[in-house]
């Protein structure tokens, strides 16, 4: 099956600043693909030369296999930073103008507004909604001509913790039918939560591609004391990738796959008795952090 989204040497410059550089990448059928960077790292650009309002200045994209066209475009929604309403309309008649646009139907103008829950308000002008009313209808209106994929540029941004919670199990739930969606977000605690997949952009550069899971499932690091000096016991565990000494523990970190309690048993076997054992699971965060400190 040909990739939803298949990215060659995708590169943006802005005079001499090079917003996005060389970008490859590939999302594939189903994928909530998190697009995570800190500001200005070329996410949002990236965005506008998928959906064909910034032209790149080289290399190419190709959407189900092929060049985008009008037709290819028809297969994609997104909420690109700011939506455009009308204040003075109804959610319902700001839909209804959007529908005319793309042809859809009112059976799917009354769908969408349903799915993101917004049926009991829709007769109240839009310019009384709640910001996360508003992002919701911004992504109602994406969703009018039941597109293959969603694009959506920081779709919590200035929503307060309920509107954050209420936009990712919409995110979720339109996942959940088999769309494929593609998120931009500078939060990585949003990309952990609703991402399958994701690619980490440093100014313009993607320095890490993945499964999240495989992010998650990141090596352990233990913290570990014992009566006298085990830094040679220590190191002398096969699955023991470094040792070093932190606020009067041992710091261990683990080969992938190795588990603290086999350092336990190991550590028992030469005759060491841990009086402190305690794994700390690398955040998203933290590896984050180290991803984007790697690549300097
Ligand atoms: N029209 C433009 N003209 C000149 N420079 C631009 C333009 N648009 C973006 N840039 C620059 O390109 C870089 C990438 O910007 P972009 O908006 O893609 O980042 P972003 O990852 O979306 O950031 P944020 O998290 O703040 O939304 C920035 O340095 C920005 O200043
Ligand atoms: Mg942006």
């Amino acid at each position: 099956m040909k990739a939803v989204l298949q990215i060659e040497n995708l590169t943006k410059n802005f005079g001499r600043l090079c917003a996005v550089n060389k970008m490859n990448l590939k999302v594939e059928a189903g994928q909530v693909f998190g697009m995570l960077g800190p500001n200005g790292s070329g996410k949002t650009t990236t965005l506008g030369m998928l959906m064909s309002v910034i032209n790149p200045s080289s290399g190419s994209f190709k959407w189900f296999g092929e060049e985008a066209t009008h037709e290819t475009r028809k297969k994609i929604g997104a909420v690109l930073e700011h939506p455009i309403f009308y204040p003075y309309l109804t959610g319902q008649k700001n839909l209804e103008l959007t529908a005319m646009i793309k042809g859809a139907t009112k059976d799917q103008i009354a769908e969408v507004l349903q799915l993101v829950e917004l049926t009991d308000r829709r007769n109240d002008k839009y310019k009384t909604y709640s910001l996360g009313m508003k992002q919701r209808l911004a992504i109602a209106s994406a969703l009018l001509n039941d597109p293959l994929v969603l694009i959506l540029d920081e779709p919590t941004n200035g929503l307060d913790p309920m509107g954050i919670a209420e936009i990712r199990e919409l995110i979720k739930k339109i996942a959940s039918d088999g769309r494929t969606i593609i998120l931009a977000s500078h939060l990585l605690d949003e990309v952990q939560k609703v991402c399958t997949h994701f690619a980490v952009l440093k100014k313009g550069n993607m320095v890490y591609s993945g499964p999240v899971e495989d992010v998650n499932n990141g090596s352990e690091t233990v913290e570990v004391n014992a009566e006298g000096d085990i830094s040679e016991v220590l190191s002398a565990f096969d699955g023991v990738s470094a040792v070093n000494r932190e606020n009067g523990f041992y710091e261990v970190k683990l080969k992938d796959g190795i588990k603290s309690k086999d350092l336990n048993k190991f550590l028992f076997e030469q005759g060491v008795t841990a009086s402190h054992l305690v794994t700390k699971k690398r955040s998203l965060e933290k590896q984050f952090l180290e991803i984007l400190a790697e690549s300097k």
